[in-house]
């Protein structure tokens, strides 16, 4: 397994649920953490945490964050793409807002992010991306046709990152969970108690990120309910 200790990890969707559980994973364990979010809440920056305002829907904004990042820590090993929303995107209903606002957010956001980040993953020599896709990237169960439609493509945007980068030693997964008990599944007609827990699914991604090049997850599924392909 890598040493985490040194190594500088981006992280987008800090300020709550799953992205925040790996930002206090990774910040307890060794990382040098850059988090980029709108609004820091409860955070605190220290000298191993450094927090720059980045907005999914921002052109710019993860150029900005980057060079800031390079500027304080001199370095980036992997970037964690934890940002996302989930509004209702419906195949009948001829309303495209949510289904733009997804593509924005779910889907460009994090390939600037990577692009942004690219030949300092690669200088890394062991550059890790990890991308928080959904079991929606997976199968088509519910009506939100535009969620699943960005989270499919979440898992081909970490395709390519694999395809591209493997050469260079960058390795990508895409965590693909069902639900998970934080803020986006308030709404949600299953039982609370039986979702994952977000500091479950952030003991997954730390996990990915420390295996060395030659053991490599292209894909996690995270259940919490049996469904028989899956
Ligand atoms: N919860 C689940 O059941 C579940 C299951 C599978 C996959 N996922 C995926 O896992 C990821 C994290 O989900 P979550 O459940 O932790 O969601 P969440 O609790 O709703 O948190 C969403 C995060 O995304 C950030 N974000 C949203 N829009 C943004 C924007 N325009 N610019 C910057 N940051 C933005 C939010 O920042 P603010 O605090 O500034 O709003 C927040 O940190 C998402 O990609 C989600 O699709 C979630």
């Amino acid at each position: 397994m890598l040493d985490p200790v040194g190594r500088v990890a981006l992280i987008t969707g800090g300020s709550r649920g799953i992205g925040r559980e790996v930002l206090r994973r990774l910040h307890g364990s060794g990382w040098l953490v850059s988090a980029g979010i709108r609004n820091a809440g409860k955070l605190v920056a220290g000298p191993d945490l450094m927090l720059h305002r980045w907005d999914a829907e921002a052109e710019g904004s993860s150029e900005a964050w980057v060079a800031a990042t390079m500027a304080r820590f001199g370095r980036i090993d992997a970037v964690i793409n934890a940002a996302g929303i989930n509004p209702k995107g419906l195949l009948l209903d001829p309303d495209e807002s949510a289904h733009d606002a997804m593509w924005r957010v779910n889907v460009k956001a994090p390939m600037r992010v990577i692009r942004a980040a690219w030949p300092h993953l690669v200088a890394s020599g062991e550059g890790r991306v990890v991308n928080l896709s959904s079991l929606s990237g997976k199968r088509v169960a519910n009506e939100n046709i535009g969620y699943a439609m960005s989270k499919f493509a979440v898992v081909a945007l970490t395709q390519e990152v694999r395809r591209l980068g493997w050469e260079h030693g960058i390795r990508a997964t895409a965590v693909c969970p069902g639900f998970v008990a934080t803020e986006m599944t308030l709404g949600a007609k299953f039982p609370r108690e039986a979702m994952s827990r977000p500091e479950d699914v952030a003991a997954l991604v730390e996990m990915v990120l420390r295996l060395p090049n030659t053991a490599s997850v292209g894909e996690l599924k995270v259940n919490c309910r049996f469904e028989a392909l899956l």
